[in-house]
């Protein structure tokens, strides 16, 4: 085996990606540029996180003195640190009126903040005497991360393909159907359900709005069966649903909200949940009583400055309102597609993110459109995300209205580019 680089990469085929990779040098702004000195609008904000844009000098300030204070220390037992108090406390007023007497739990990203939830979940219930408890359901097309219960729970099948049993106690129903998790309440036993993890918008299955009332109705059954309802705001907070935690947007409380990507703006790695008051309660009341889990980063002190110098960025620019204004102008520049040839439907029109589908017949002849078209519109200086049968753009927060309306153009001559290639190929073999 010949290799120029022993780095193997996350969610790669590396037998292509060997020899062949793509080295991101710089960013900044809405732009990254390659070790080639080929500069790209960054149409993705890395992996939807990129909230405030790269290059911030005043995040990178805050880390450096931070780290010359204390960079890193354990918060396990009575150990704390003033910039995991102050961002415990900021988080918490942010979830203000949208989790009943919140609480903060951090660890480093959105897998664990998964799997900490689910594990919190069920030892709430097995604390106040219900350890049946178990079961936790999620959606078909969720992401819930790469750890142990998020394999489990997110239903995107290639994921969990080839890694062994999953959890027995996770299921899926339809990602848009109350009557499905209804059915899947009693099917399981309305007593044996512990949470039903939900994205507000579902974001890497491929962009797919949730109906009217959605989110409503499944916090409703959660409240009338006694189960937890988690709202997975990885992707949605911070702006990117044009407020702090997306799942706002709708009218629920919900028992947990986990969080991410841009709590930092990727900056550093940092994760967590908001936790209500109803599981807090046994474990900050009752001697005795852990929840036996945490990591050595928890409450890491210098990714926890990086999180308040991004989010002083996202107040004073004001980028929640302006998640809300993109969310229109992205559905509109995004509409201009609708019609070509190779499109099928436009998925936008809530938050930062939209995704251009593919038409059902040209994809089911050419399964690999999203991959065709995410290199065409590379060619041309855009990343989008190849993801399922579409192609998703969800650009840094301080994107322009100009910005947008060029990433659709591009978009759309990324398609055309397409669309020319598979006629030649098809004309040569006719
Ligand atoms: C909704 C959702 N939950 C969880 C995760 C996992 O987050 P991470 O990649 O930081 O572990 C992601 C990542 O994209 C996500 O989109």
């Amino acid at each position: 085996m010949t290799s120029d680089t022993r780095f193997w990469h996350p969610f790669a085929d590396m037998a292509a990606v060997r020899g062949s990779e793509l080295v991101i040098a710089e960013g900044d702004g809405c732009y990254v540029t390659d070790t080639e000195g080929k500069r790209y609008f960054d149409g993705t904000a890395s992996l939807w996180c990129v909230n405030v844009g790269h290059g911030r000098e005043e995040i990178v300030q805050a880390v450096a003195a931070q780290m010359r204070e204390l960079s890193s220390y354990s918060t396990f037992g009575a150990f704390s640190n003033r910039p995991a108090e102050a961002l415990a406390e900021r988080l918490a007023a942010y979830a203000e009126g949208v989790v009943e007497q919140p609480h903060v739990f951090f660890n480093l990203g959105g897998s664990d903040a998964i799997d900490t939830a689910a594990k919190l979940a069920r030892r709430y219930f097995s604390a106040i005497g219900e350890p049946d408890r178990v079961h936790i359901i999620g959606r078909v097309k969720a992401y819930h991360g790469v750890h142990a219960l998020g394999t489990s729970i997110g239903g995107i099948p290639a994921n969990q393909e080839g890694m062994g049993p999953l959890d027995p106690e996770t299921s899926h129903v339809p990602w848009d159907s109350l009557e499905a998790l209804e059915a899947e309440f009693e099917r399981v036993g309305t007593q044996r359900v512990a949470a039903v993890f939900a994205e507000p918008v579902i974001g890497a299955g491929g962009v797919h709005r949730v109906p009217p009332g959605y989110l409503q109705g499944l916090a409703e059954l959660c409240r009338r069966h006694g189960a937890l309802f988690v709202a997975d705001s990885v992707i949605a907070g911070f702006g990117r649903l044009g407020t702090w935690y997306g799942i706002d947007r709708f009218d629920v409380r919900p028992d947990m909200i986990t969080f991410a990507k841009g709590v930092t703006s990727g900056y550093l790695p940092l994760g967590g949940i908001v936790v209500g008051g109803r599981v807090a309660e046994p474990f900050w009341t009752r001697g005795g009583l852990w929840f036996r889990h945490g990591q050595t980063y928890s409450g890491h002190p210098t990714c926890c400055v990086a999180a308040q110098a991004n989010l002083d960025i996202i107040e004073r620019e004001g980028l929640l309102d302006r998640g809300r204004e993109l969310e229109v102008e992205m559905a509109s520049a995004l509409g201009t597609l609708e019609g070509h040839e190779l499109v099928g439907g436009i998925r936008a029109g809530i938050g930062t993110l939209g995704a251009v589908a593919f038409e059902a017949g040209a994809l089911a002849e050419h399964p690999d459109l999203p991959a065709r078209t995410f290199s065409a519109a590379r060619e041309r200086g855009l990343f989008v995300r190849p993801l399922g049968d579409a192609v998703a753009l969800s650009p840094p927060l301080i994107a322009t209205r100009e910005e947008i309306d060029r990433a659709a153009q591009t978009i759309g001559e990324a398609c055309d580019a397409v669309a020319a290639d598979l006629g030649r190929a098809a004309a040569a073999a006719g």
